[in-house]
């Protein structure tokens, strides 16, 4: 995996913004382009090639990657439902919500479908219990979820995914 000039120089910006010597505060940014570039997940060779860019042990960005759930380390599909499961979202039916997806779309949790679409992530508090059940779907919330909404969020994707193709 390489960036392209653009993209490097979008690293360079990034590295700029942080006083000299502490560049491996561009860590979390870089890891984002770096899994945007890689089909939305981080292999090694995506994270070793960041470790190189920054100039840090590649065991530096292997502890960043694995701490935050925002990063994947598979392969994942082009919609991913990380449904809360924490315990407001839980007393609310995240777990009838989840069983629902589970059903519906023939996956387990952290499971991709077949066609690529749709991921199951599972999440912990996202910072929205007063809107529960809810999950995050890229850079939108869905909340109050409940199965004629999941079904409407499905139907939403495999239109969009269809038009985007
Ligand atoms: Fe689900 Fe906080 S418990 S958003």
């Amino acid at each position: 995996m390489k960036f392209s000039e653009e993209k490097l120089n979008k690293v360079k910006e990034i590295v700029a913004r942080y006083p000299e010597g502490k560049h491996k505060s561009a860590l979390i940014p870089l890891l984002h382009m770096a899994q945007d570039e890689n089909g939305g997940w981080l292999s090694t060779e995506a994270m070793d090639y960041v470790a190189e860019l920054l100039q840090l042990l590649p065991i530096e960005v292997y502890e960043v990657a694995t701490f935050y759930s925002m990063y994947n380390l598979k392969p994942v599909g082009k919609y991913i439902f990380e449904v809360c499961r924490t315990g407001p979202c839980m007393v609310n039916g995240s777990d009838d919500i989840i069983e629902y997806i589970k059903s519906k779309l023939g996956i387990n949790e952290g499971e991709t479908t077949a066609d690529g679409l749709f991921t199951l992530k599972p999440a912990e508090c996202l910072g929205a219990c007063g809107y529960a059940p809810m999950m995050q779907l890229g850079s939108t919330y869905r909340e109050h979820l409940t199965k004629e909404k999941v079904d409407a969020i499905i139907e939403e994707c495999r239109r969009n995914a269809a038009i985007n193709n």
